[in-house]
């Protein structure tokens, strides 16, 4: 029997192969980095572990954008590196996920020849199978799967998937089908179990966060904006009653005892909002939410009506300023931040006016501005031409950030001198940052020996200085 023990000890060090190496390149958005975190889970459970760098990786995969050309051409300009460490190591896998999947195999193959392998990310649960390894991943549907979080204390909550609204500009509802919700109850399981963990801050994603739950997702088709209440899937609920369970969630003793985090033991974000879906009963629960975190990105993509009825988005100009007055009305120290395209084909220099006009208007605290880029099978990309020259778009995004410029600055001056909680998020030697929970960048330094302690923790920092964009501060002992 000892002998045996033996036997299996040195088989196990010596004949064994060593485990197989993963790398992930995730383009895009959030929803894109936890998915990734979900590839990430069946590769380990498959046997894989992570590399530290693609040279080490014998499965590398790339996790797709499509949202704008930009992000594709940087996958498509891919062939030379793959083909590079093919040659090193032949055995090398290559597969590509994510929102490119929607070209299809065929046409992915002949454009991408050094990838292996084609695989929407809702089959990602059947990748060992497909890898040829003898390991089932434990969930059968994508989102069941437990990701495996990159963060200690920030995790991403999905709560539904894919899109209805069909934005004449907007590839998502193509590459990722129909809106999902998931059920109610899986979603405040899984925010529960990350709080007892000690996690600090959630965010709940979607495409459409608002429209969560919601049965016939035209119902706001012959209303104005937040008036009617729409009927419910079963098992879900309004995305207002899910902000309410989730809110309810404690978190633990030990951090809500200490003084500084009274205010917030942990942190609940959400991204992003259509603001045809954002009723008032939703502004009264953020309002009334114990751990929202005042910060919330309302998409705006323009401010002139014709062309936000060419993007067919639902509301107006006056409709979109209507709505954020209502919000900062509730929560006064509330952060906003917008997304913005320019260069909507047949944008004409009035309508841009417009949407300059109204984006100073909507005084914001960051913008996320785009030059509009035609997406294939998009109905603005089939019904228009790509009209407003390159030139052109980038003075209008530079008109625009200028604007941006100036709000966020204001915003920001009023932050000097004052005491923030931060939660801290990055921490390189004795430099580290954080966000407020209106999600503003704050700086600030400690002893070296300090910092990685700090990483993940509510610190408190008097602001020193203000820039456009971020903000100093010094902890406060
Ligand atoms: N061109 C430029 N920007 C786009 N976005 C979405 N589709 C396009 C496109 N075709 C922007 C929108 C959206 C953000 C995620 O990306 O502003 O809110
Ligand atoms: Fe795209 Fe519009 Fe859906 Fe956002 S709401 S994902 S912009 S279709």
């Amino acid at each position: 029997m000892a002998h045996f023990l033996i036997y299996r000890m040195f088989h196990c060090i010596v004949f064994d192969m060593p485990s197989k190496k993963y790398f992930i390149i995730t383009f895009g958005c959030q929803m894109n980095e936890s998915d990734s975190e979900r590839l990430a889970a069946v590769l380990e459970q498959a046997g894989y572990i992570k590399a530290l760098s693609i040279e080490k990786a014998d499965i590398v995969a790339y996790n797709t954008c499509s949202v704008r050309q930009t992000a594709e051409d940087r996958v498509f300009g891919a062939n030379k590196v793959i083909a590079a460490l093919k040659k090193k190591n032949p055995r090398l896998t290559v597969m590509l996920t994510g929102c490119m999947v929607h070209y299809g195999k065929k046409e992915l193959k002949k454009r991408l020849p050094k990838f292996d392998l084609f695989l929407d990310i809702k089959d990602i649960p059947k990748l060992p199978t497909i890898l040829g390894i003898n390991k089932k991943t434990l969930a059968k549907e994508y989102l069941d799967i437990r990701p495996s979080v990159e963060s200690p204390f920030s995790a991403f909550v999905p709560i539904s998937y894919g899109c209805n609204n069909y934005c004449s500009y907007c590839i998502v509802p193509l590459a990722r089908g129909g809106e999902y919700s998931r059920p109610a109850k899986e979603i405040i399981a899984e925010v529960k179990n990350y709080i007892q963990k000690g996690y600090k801050e959630i965010w709940l994603l979607g495409q459409n966060v608002n429209s969560y739950g919601i049965k016939d997702k035209t119902y706001w088709a012959n209303k104005r904006l937040g008036n009617k209440k729409p009927a419910i899937e079963k098992g879900r609920c309004s995305f207002s009653s899910l902000i309410k369970e989730i809110d309810k969630i404690p978190g633990l003793p030990a951090i809500a005892t200490r003084r500084r985090q009274q205010a917030g033991d942990w942190w609940l974000r959400f991204t992003s909002p259509h603001p045809k879906d954002l009723s008032d009963e939703l502004i009264q629960t953020l309002k009334n939410a114990r751990h929202f975190a005042h910060y919330i990105n309302l998409p705006m993509q323009a401010g002139d009506d014709t062309i936000l009825k060419k993007m067919n988005r639902h509301y107006t100009a006056r409709d979109y300023l209507s709505l954020i007055k209502k919000i900062r009305a509730a929560m006064p120290n509330v952060a906003l931040s917008t997304d913005i395209i320019v260069g909507f084909p047949g944008e004409t220099q009035r309508e841009f006016q417009n949407t300059a006009r109204v984006f100073a208007a909507t005084n914001m605290d960051m913008a996320y501005i785009s030059k509009y880029s035609p997406r294939p099978q998009t109905v603005a990309a089939k019904k228009y031409t790509d009209s407003v020259p390159l030139a052109e778009k980038k003075k209008r995004f530079d008109k625009l950030n200028a604007i941006l410029k100036r709000s966020a600055l204001a915003h920001n001056k009023r932050y000097l001198g004052k005491t923030m909680t931060i939660l801290i998020d990055k921490a390189d030697n004795g430099t580290i940052s954080g966000k407020t929970a209106t999600y503003k960048t704050v700086e600030t330094s400690t002893a070296p020996m300090n910092a990685k302690k700090l990483l993940g923790t509510f610190v408190d920092v008097t602001i020193t200085k203000v820039r456009d964009f971020s903000l100093e501060g010094i902890i406060k002992r």
